[in-house]
């Protein structure tokens, strides 16, 4: 159950998320963007924070056989406090719960207990000042880039203000904390994100739903500035 180590704070990082791969093979689909991955992003939805039901704790176990990277989970769920001992078994690395849940003080107490590097995150439509307050106790902030719940939707640009503001206040204080952005992230939209602030980009659709995933993955990565 020890999490693999995330990199370096602030580093650039490509976030593929599965929810765009296809679910009958999903061990090749990663396997085939393995050399791109700095982070594998697993999106968990319980048909009740987010309309959809997507994955739990047995495909990240599964998956775990096949992957060495750093398993982000990106819980959707409005009781995560019930799963995170599951899903830190299953070999979660870090997981982020969402800050409109609530009982965000409890809840990330709880994931670091586990040993989980902890996240949280942020819908388009909720201010900094709900996770401003959270800041000194997380590892990473997720700004979300679209209303969470379904892949392959358009990157809001108006969150762009959010990640400024979330950058300069973590720089300021001098904190180690990632900022991730996910939703709409493609080679177009990723420097937009990066100029912001963003550090670890999630894509789905512009990387998975590409017959060249991993080409798809290192164009991302380079019109990010990345190598
Ligand atoms: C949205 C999920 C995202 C999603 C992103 O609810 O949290 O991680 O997979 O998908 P794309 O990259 O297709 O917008
Ligand atoms: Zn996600």
């Amino acid at each position: 159950m020890t999490a693999l180590d995330a990199g370096p704070v602030g580093a650039l990082k490509i976030a593929p998320s599965i929810l765009a791969a296809d679910f009958g093979s999903l061990a090749q689909a990663v396997k085939d963007i393995d050399e791109e991955t700095d982070w594998l992003h697993v999106d968990v939805m319980d048909g009740h924070f987010v309309p959809n039901v997507s994955i739990g704790p047995p495909v990240v176990a599964s998956l775990r056989r096949y992957s060495t990277r750093f398993f982000d989970c990106h819980l959707m769920m409005s009781e995560p406090g019930r799963y995170l001992e599951a899903f830190a078994r299953a070999g979660a690395d870090g997981c982020t719960v969402h800050v409109e849940v609530g009982d965000s003080a409890a809840l990330i107490a709880q994931a670091r207990e586990l040993g989980l590097r902890v996240g949280l995150a942020a819908n388009p439509d909720t201010d900094f000042a709900a996770v401003a307050p959270f800041l000194g106790d997380i590892d990473l902030l997720l700004l979300m880039t679209v209303f969470p719940g379904f892949g392959g939707q358009s990157f809001i640009s108006e969150v762009m203000d959010k990640v400024r503001e979330a950058r300069r206040v973590i720089t300021s204080r001098g904190l180690n904390v990632d900022v991730e952005v996910d939703g709409g992230i493609d080679a177009t939209t990723a420097p937009i994100a990066v100029e912001a602030g963003a550090n670890v980009l999630v894509a789905g659709s512009a990387i998975f739903g590409r017959a060249d995933s991993l080409g798809a993955a290192r164009a991302i990565r380079a019109a990010a500035g990345g190598r």
